[in-house]
């Protein structure tokens, strides 16, 4: 059976496409299955941001066919793994557990790479390019992590 990651943001137009076309990118897809949603609401159905999807093309990443959904409390159901990029979306999804195996899911993303110290990752929509090269390498080093960790499992 298929190890189950889900990547979520607040819009699931910037950062998380990213982290799910990133993480997806380093692991087999035989075994993993990678996905992200947004807690909000207002771009469903949508492409991402198209500074995302230019800063993972240049990366060798194509994340242009993927499209926004909302994240919901059948995601606990059908994800093992559910990494949030901010405290804000930790706050969020939490308020949507019902127990503590659901509660267990979820984790702020950067505590791969800085264990315990709650860094958010910086939401990209209201700047330039670069903040989304930041985030990208960012949600790199953290993938990379994550990857080693479920493939030494
Ligand atoms: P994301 O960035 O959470 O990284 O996808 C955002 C995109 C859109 C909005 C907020 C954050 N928005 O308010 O529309």
């Amino acid at each position: 059976m298929s190890t189950k990651i889900l990547m979520v943001c607040l819009g699931n137009i910037c950062r998380s496409p990213l982290a799910e076309g990133i993480l997806r990118s380093k692991l087999p897809s035989k075994s993993y299955i990678v996905d992200s949603a947004g807690t909000g609401h207002w771009h469903v159905g949508n492409p991402p941001d198209a500074r995302s999807i230019k800063v993972a093309r240049e990366r060798g990443v194509d994340i242009s066919n993927l499209r926004g959904r909302q994240f919901s409390k059948k995601d606990f159901t059908d994800f093992d793994y559910i990494y949030v990029m901010d405290s804000q979306n930790y706050r969020d999804v939490i308020n949507l557990t019902s127990n503590e195996n659901e509660k267990a899911k979820v984790h702020l993303i950067l505590n791969e790479i800085f264990p315990n110290e709650n860094v958010d990752v910086p939401d990209p929509y209201y700047g330039l390019q670069d903040g989304f090269e930041k985030v990208f390498d960012m949600l790199d080093m953290a993938s990379q992590t994550i990857a080693e960790k479920l493939m030494k499992k």
